[in-house]
């Protein structure tokens, strides 16, 4: 047989398998065969160097129009077969509309993250700014700037979690409100700021105590600020919180930044002062630590404390939301049980 007669055939042969290809496995298999480098087309042509030089042209064109046919075969039966396919996958992954959907659970603010919000906003509106500050402090902010040396004893009442000698968690929000003490302009107008944030304690966790929890600190400093600037200013922060018929009270204290310093009772939201379980019968209920800005401390951040005071206060929004809320464990607000985190869905949604 010569090699025109061989391509020939080849073709028949070829153009018959492809045709009968019933996958698209087959069929490139067939391509392989006919079309690949070992195949039989190339080696066909590998005789080209018997042949008479004036029949070259010739087989190599019938080469060409050959292999060109069996190319246009399998990419019409390629097309057909994946063709085919699909309209087999579309049918097997039909989607039933009708089946019941899958419900979306929407998320909420956590409670704490609301109390905190409700208070920010609070004060935003009365023309505070926000401060944040490190978690890691300096001893020296968190208490040599806040009236407490090193061997003072009231370091005491704030068990701490040391990192180094100097380096600390901080124990309150206090030493955000030093780091801004000591850049204030007092030429551009009075010192108004809250710190809310992490604060850490080595307390056990109980019912009341966690090692960590949140904090929110105020500071006003201006000239001629008095007590009853404070009183003022907290007295419309407990009738916002808690109802406008709140009352508050201001009993004697101890702090070491603040003299004189002042323990602040808001009148029993639940039975509105005569006594019940959750003011333990007193009729008020603690919420918060506060007084005058101490000279020492205004002095230690470069402040004129004969020309200007201040005052400062500091809550836990965890008290505040557990008295809101009648929540009786802390521990709640850190455990992320979404039963417990759905019940306060009220703002922010
Ligand atoms: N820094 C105090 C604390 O964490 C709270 C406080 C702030 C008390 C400001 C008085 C004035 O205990």
């Amino acid at each position: 047989m010569n090699l025109q007669e061989k391509l020939v055939q080849l073709r028949e042969e070829a153009l018959v398998k492809v045709q009968a290809s019933a996958t698209l496995q087959e069929l490139n298999e067939h391509r392989v065969a006919y079309l690949g480098k070992k195949g039989p087309i190339t080696e066909a042509l590998r005789g080209m160097k018997d042949v008479a030089p004036e029949e070259r042209p010739v087989i190599g064109s019938l080469a060409n129009e050959v292999r060109d046919e069996i190319q246009a075969a399998i990419q019409t039966l390629q097309e057909s077969l994946e063709a085919k396919a699909l309209e087999e996958a579309l049918q097997q992954e039909t989607i039933d509309v009708t089946l019941p959907g899958k419900k979306v659970s929407l998320g909420t603010k956590h409670v704490l993250t609301q109390i905190m919000e409700e208070i920010e906003d609070l004060f935003l509106g009365m023309g505070y700014q926000v401060v944040d500050g490190p978690e890691v402090e300096l001893d020296y902010y968190n208490f040599e700037k806040m009236n407490l040396p090193k061997d003072h004893p009231a370091r005491d009442m704030q068990d701490t979690f040391y990192i180094t000698d100097e380096v600390l968690l901080r124990t309150h929000t206090s030493p955000v409100q030093a780091r801004t003490m000591e850049k204030h302009d007092f030429t551009k107008g009075p010192l108004k700021m809250i710190s809310p944030g992490k604060v850490y304690r080595r307390d056990n966790d109980d019912a009341t105590h966690s090692h960590q929890f949140t904090q929110i600190e105020g500071l006003v400093i201006a000239e001629n600020i008095t007590l009853a600037d404070l009183k003022g200013t907290l007295d419309v922060f407990a009738k916002k919180l808690f109802g406008a018929e709140r009352e508050i009270r201001l009993r004697p204290s101890y702090f070491p930044f603040t003299e004189p310093s002042v323990e602040v009772d808001v009148s029993c939201f639940k039975c509105g002062g005569e006594g019940c379980n959750v003011c333990k019968g007193s009729g008020w209920i603690e919420i918060l630590g506060s007084g005058l800005v101490h000279p020492n401390v205004l002095e230690m951040s470069g402040i004129d404390s004969t020309k200007y005071s201040g005052f400062a206060f500091g809550m836990g929004p965890e008290r505040v939301a557990m008295l809101k809320y009648g929540i009786d464990d802390i521990r709640h607000f850190y455990q992320n049980d979404v039963r417990f985190l759905g019940q306060f869905t009220g703002k922010g949604q």
